[in-house]
C-alpha cells in the first residue's frame, strides 16, 4: 500500500511512461545506503518503476537494508554490498547516488563537514571512474558546493569526466521553496514551483520568487523572511534534531524525485527541466565553474543549461552575495583534488 502510494506520488509522469520503457534495464547504486538518507532513499527508489535494479552499498549495514527493502512488492531486484565490495556494487550501473558522509550538528556549517566528507566523496568517485566511468553521478554529500567539484576533478584526473553526467542534488531547496512559499501565499506547493539557483548553502541558495505566479506577490518583510527560510531551511532541521543529524526524510524524497527526473530524461522523455548544480558556462567568465540553474535532462544527462531569465533587484542582490562564496567553495573542492 505504502510503496504504491509513494510510487504514485513520485512518478505521476513516469508511471504513465513506464509501459513504453519497462524493458529498459536501469541499474542504480546508492553509496551510503545504510545512513539516515540512504535507507529511506533506497526505499523510495525501490518504489520507482524506472529503477529496474538497485545496488545498496555502505561501509556498514547495507546488506541488511537491502534484505529489508527487497521485500517490497515492486519488480526491481535489490542487492546489498559490504564494505569490501564497492567495485562489485558499481558494476554495470547507469546512475550512482551518493549520500555517504557525515551530517551537521547544531553550530556547524556545511563547510565544517569538508575535512571528513571530501576524502569519502573523492574515493567513491575514483571507484566510479574505475568501474563504471559512464555512470551518471548524483551527489548529495555536503558541502555540495565543494563535493561536486571534487567528483568532477577526480573523474578528470582519471580521464573520464563527462560534464553531462555529474549533478549536485539541490532539489531539497526547490522542494522547500515550493512548500514554504505555499505556506505564505495560501496556495498549494504544486501551484508554487520556484526555481532555485546558485549553490547549496545559506547565501549561495538563491530562490527566484519573482518568476513564480504566486511567489512574486510576496513582498517587504514577508519576502525577506521567506528568502531567509529557504536559504536556512537546513538549519531549522539540524536545530530541531538537536545533535541527531540533519534532514534525512525530506532529503530522501528530494533525492528520489531528482533521480526519477534524470531517469525520465535518460529514457527519452522530453521537457524534463529541474534545477541542479552542474558544470556550467553561466558564470565561467567569473571563474565559477559550477552553478545550479534550470537544466533540461535528456538521454545523455545534461541536455541544456538554461540561463537565469530576468531577475528582480532583490534577486540581483542575492546573486551578488552568492557568487563570491560559491567561487570559494568550488575552488576549495578543486584544490583538494589537485
Ligand atoms: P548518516 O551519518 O546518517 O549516513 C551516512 C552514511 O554514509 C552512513 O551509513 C555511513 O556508514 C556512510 N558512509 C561513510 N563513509 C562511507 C564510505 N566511504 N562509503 C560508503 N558509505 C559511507 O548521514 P545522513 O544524514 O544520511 O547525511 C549524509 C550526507 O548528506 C551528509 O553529508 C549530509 O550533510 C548530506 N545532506 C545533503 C543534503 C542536500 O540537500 N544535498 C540534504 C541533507 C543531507
Ligand atoms: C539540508 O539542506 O538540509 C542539508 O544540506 C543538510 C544540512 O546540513 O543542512
Amino acid at each position: 500500500m505504502f510503496s504504491r502510494s509513494v510510487a504514485r506520488a513520485l512518478t505521476s509522469s513516469s508511471a504513465r511512461y513506464f509501459s513504453a520503457s519497462a524493458q529498459r534495464q536501469t541499474k542504480v547504486a546508492v553509496l551510503g545506503a545504510g545512513g539516515g538518507i540512504g535507507q529511506p532513499l533506497s526505499l523510495l527508489l525501490k518504489s520507482d518503476p524506472l529503477v529496474t535494479s538497485l545496488n545498496l552499498y555502505d561501509i556498514r549495514g547495507a546488506p541488511g537494508v537491502a534484505a529489508d527493502v527487497s521485500h517490497v512488492d515492486t519488480a526491481s531486484e535489490v542487492k546489498g554490498f559490504a564494505a569490501d565490495q564497492l567495485d562489485q556494487a558499481l558494476e554495470g550501473v547507469k546512475v550512482v547516488v551518493i549520500p555517504a558522509g557525515v551530517p551537521r550538528k547544531p553550530g556547524m556549517t556545511r563547510d565544517d563537514l569538508f575535512n571528513t566528507n571530501a576524502s569519502i566523496v573523492r574515493d567513491l568517485a575514483a571507484a566510479v571512474a574505475r568501474v563504471s566511468p559512464e555512470a551518471h553521478i548524483l551527489v548529495i554529500s555536503n558541502p555540495v558546493n565543494s563535493t561536486v567539484p571534487i567528483v568532477a576533478a577526480t573523474l578528470e584526473k582519471a580521464g573520464v569526466f563527462n560534464p553531462r553526467h555529474v549533478f549536485g542534488i539541490t532539489t531539497l531547496d526547490v522542494v522547500r521553496a515550493a512548500r514554504f512559499t505555499a505556506e505564505v501565499t495560501g496556495a498549494t506547493p504544486n501551484e508554487t514551483p520556484i526555481t532555485v539557483v546558485g549553490g547549496h548553502s545559506g547565501p549561495t541558495i538563491v530562490p527566484l520568487l519573482s518568476q513564480s505566479k504566486n511567489g512574486k506577490g510576496v513582498t517587504g518583510e514577508a519576502y525577506k523572511a521567506l528568502v531567509h527560510r529557504i536559504q536556512f531551511g537546513g538549519d531549522e532541521v539540524v536545530k530541531a534534531k538537536d545533535g541527531a543529524g540533519s534532514a534525512t526524510l525530506s532529503m530522501a524524497y528530494a533525492g528520489a524525485k531528482f533521480t526519477n527526473s534524470l531517469l525520465r530524461g535518460l529514457n527519452g522523455e522530453k521537457g524534463v527541466v529541474t534545477p541542479t548544480f552542474v558544470k556550467s558556462p553561466l558564470f565561467a567568465d567569473q571563474g565559477i565553474d559550477f552553478f545550479s540553474s534550470n537544466v533540461e535532462l535528456g538521454t545523455d544527462g545534461v541536455e541544456k543549461i538554461h540561463d537565469l531569465g530576468s531577475l528582480s533587484a532583490e534577486e540581483q542582490e542575492l546573486l551578488a552575495a552568492c557568487l563570491p562564496e560559491l567561487k570559494k567553495n568550488i575552488e576549495k573542492g578543486q584544490s583538494f583534488v589537485a
